[in-house]
């Protein structure tokens, strides 16, 4: 299978054939995913609470990210793979964006970046597509912002809140990101800015009309009982297969039933003889 880039999601957009995105942070699940024909494969920073258990998205760190990014990269082959730039990585200035998202290109092996944040992050978006780095925008319920934005609510529900996400969406297109992921957002107004801007856009609880979806891998497998959103639709219960799973073992080792003869290695007969021999003579 060709490998899937930036401008295999535009041309999806124009065929409109739906995207398909989800998030990794460990190998062997991303080997799995790309194996699955899924077309984007996310680093998100929600590693932080679905894998390290954080309250939030924040102490989220560059070296985290590296070191998830790493790992997932070695088991994708196919799939465009983007990194998320944790807070504080790319706000303080536009030298230390730079230098951040290189850091995930370089070290981490991503094919582009994500970061979060409207018209206020265009200048910054520009600079990285200036030198080169792709860059997927967010906005809507941008989880770094959760407390200014009052928690994790639906946005663009007022109209002036609806404007200024239709505005937030132009200036990041013009900007040059190639692709916008737009979070808890009316599907009315999703659908409108899909129709609005030229790039791909990718909801999560942003309904039907975006060119793609994303969720979070962990929400969809059951892996993650502290809160579901109501947009996720659950694909498995994983939680409940690993469950069982740990319980079966714990019987068994229990009971003296694992490991059986099969889970064995063999001596032979020769040093066998020879170190209970040995053994005799000590006694
Ligand atoms: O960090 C993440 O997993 C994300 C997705 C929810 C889009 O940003």
């Amino acid at each position: 299978m060709d490998r899937v880039t930036i401008h295999t999601l535009q041309a999806m957009k124009e065929r409109s054939e739906p995207i398909t995105m989800l998030t990794a942070y460990d190998y062997p699940t991303a080997h799995i995913m790309d194996q699955s024909g899924i077309d984007v494969i996310l680093v998100g920073d929600t590693l932080g609470m679905v894998v390290h258990g954080f309250e939030s998205t924040l102490p989220v760190s560059m070296d985290m990210m590296i070191m998830h990014c790493q790992a997932v990269r070695r088991g994708v082959k196919t799939a465009l793979l983007i990194g998320d730039m944790p807070f504080m990585s790319y706000q303080i200035s536009i030298e230390e964006a730079k230098r951040n998202a290189a850091r995930l290109l370089a070290e981490g092996g991503v094919d582009a970046v994500k970061l979060e944040g409207g018209q206020a992050m265009a200048e910054t978006v520009h600079a990285l597509v200036n030198i080169g780095i792709a860059v997927q925008g967010h906005i809507g319920l941008t989880p770094q912002s959760v407390s200014a934005l009052g928690g994790f609510k639906v946005q663009g529900k007022s109209l002036e809140a609806a404007r200024c996400l239709l505005s937030d969406a132009r200036a990041l297109e013009q900007a040059g990101v190639f692709s916008l992921v737009l979070e808890a957002v009316p599907a009315r107004l999703a659908a409108l800015i899909t129709r609005s801007i030229r790039i791909p856009t990718i909801g999560i609880g942003a309904g039907a009309g975006c060119d793609g979806q994303v969720l979070v891998t962990h929400d969809i497998l059951g892996l993650f009982d502290r809160f579901t959103p109501k947009f996720v639709k659950p694909y498995a219960n994983l939680s409940q297969v690993m469950r069982s799973a740990f319980e079966a073992y714990r019987d068994d080792v229990r009971a003296k039933a694992f490991p059986a003869a099969e889970h064995e290695f063999s001596l032979s007969d020769e040093v066998w003889d020879a170190i209970t021999s040995e053994l005799d003579d000590e006694n």
